[in-house]
């Protein structure tokens, strides 16, 4: 039995350790021998983006990542710029087509700035393949090696919901910066390190069509379902979607699914399916041991986060169900920052507008203490929140 407790190259370069793997995402330990496909954790979040080589100066500047690679005109690709940034375990690369044919620009007229590859390192990419593949997959490319002079790294591609794709990567064989055709770059200077690990990445689906993905990572991921849902009863009624999770194993890969239910409003699940043209990765939770500092750092630097309104921290049953914080709730609602509590801990979390020119992908800043939940007790909080300050307008 190998029960997994290892950390990955990226975690131990960030120099995190699994304690605080524990409370920042909730990694468990699970018998990897058992698992027809496993996956050891996030490889990269692969974007396309209308202007790569801005963004990544955003990313630095903003965001507070590190650059660490590239591959361009200048190293032999003539496709595309790709910048790969870092924060913590956290691996971000951002494509923008330099050739007018590539593939890049026609992903981003059709979906705006986006998440194309939701990257994720396993073991043995064969093996995920052949499960994937007998259990209906689509196979977008065969497991291969790509080898330069740093090594070798075995790749392959399923599709997963959307234009959006899972590679998986082995790169145990692997001491390059990234990826084979990628050289090394370093970074601006700024503050560093806003977030540490990646926790969650939510994809939007179709209407109707959440149980069947929810099938997919099970049967063909072996992911297994987390607790939280949120069903039709609290979705027609405040949230506008249906929503359950899938994990991976070990907890570090985990996919919240949001569906958009019928509801009093349009759904901002119906909003974002039109505007991406279909299904996607919507929000990125990054995980940080400081939500305080990273929001009122983030906030210097002119990003935007939802606004909360004051009647969510004055509400006396807020308090009662969140309890003790580790600080104040005034610090919290000075900064808009929500509060869930469940049986294991509580969380806190707060969400950044759109970051691109289209209402489609966001970012999450989430501090774990013991919860492993995503925050649905806030989705009915915050509806109320929001209907009793339309009361106190008159309009409800
Ligand atoms: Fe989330």
């Amino acid at each position: 039995m190998s029960i997994e407790q290892t950390l990955t190259d990226q975690e131990r370069l960030a120099e995190l350790d699994l304690d605080q793997l524990r409370q920042l995402v909730g990694l468990v330990e699970y018998d990897a021998g058992s698992d027809p496909f496993p996956v050891t954790g996030w490889d990269a979040v692969v974007w396309a983006v209308g202007n790569a080589t801005q963004a990544a100066l955003f990313y630095q500047l903003v965001y507070g990542m590190e650059l660490v690679a590239y591959s361009g005109p200048e190293t032999g690709n003539r496709d595309h710029h790709a910048y790969v940034l870092r924060s913590g375990a956290v691996r971000f690369v951002l494509k923008g087509g330099v050739d007018p044919a590539s593939p890049l620009l026609e992903h981003h007229r059709r979906h705006g700035d986006g998440i194309v590859d939701i990257a994720l390192e396993v073991p043995d990419v064969d093996r995920c393949v052949d499960h994937a593949r007998r259990q209906g997959a689509v196979v977008l490319e065969e497991p291969h090696d790509v080898t330069d002079e740093h090594g070798t790294v075995r790749v392959a591609a399923i599709g997963t919901y959307g234009d959006t794709r899972h590679s998986l990567v082995d790169r145990s064989r692997y001491a390059g910066p990234y990826l084979p055709g990628y050289v090394a770059r370093t970074s601006v200077a700024g503050e560093r390190r806003l977030f540490q690990a990646l926790d969650h990445v939510v994809g939007n689906v179709e209407l109707g069509r959440m149980d069947e993905w929810v099938g997919f990572y099970t049967r063909v991921m072996g992911f297994t379902n987390m607790a939280e849902f949120v069903g039709d009863d609290i979705a027609t009624e405040y949230s506008a979607l249906m929503s359950k999770v899938v994990a991976s194993g070990n907890h570090r890969v985990k996919f919240p699914l949001n569906e958009p239910a019928v509801a009093k409003k349009r759904s901002q699940i119906d909003e974002y399916l039109q505007f991406y043209g279909g299904p996607g990765a919507q929000h990125l939770a990054l995980a940080t041991n400081d939500i305080l500092r990273s929001v009122d750092l983030l906030r210097a630097r002119g990003v935007e986060f939802l606004a909360t309104p004051d009647s969510y921290y004055t509400d006396p049953a807020l308090r009662a169900r969140i309890g003790d914080v580790r600080v104040p709730i005034e610090e919290l609602q000075a900064r808009g920052i929500l509060v869930d509590r469940d049986e294991d801990g509580y969380l806190l979390q707060i969400f950044t507008k759109p970051v691109g020119d289209r209402p489609t992908v966001f970012f999450e800043l989430i501090e774990r203490h013991g919860s492993l939940g995503f925050g649905k007790g806030n989705f009915q909080a915050l509806f109320e929140a929001i209907e009793r300050e339309q009361a106190k307008r008159g309009n409800f």
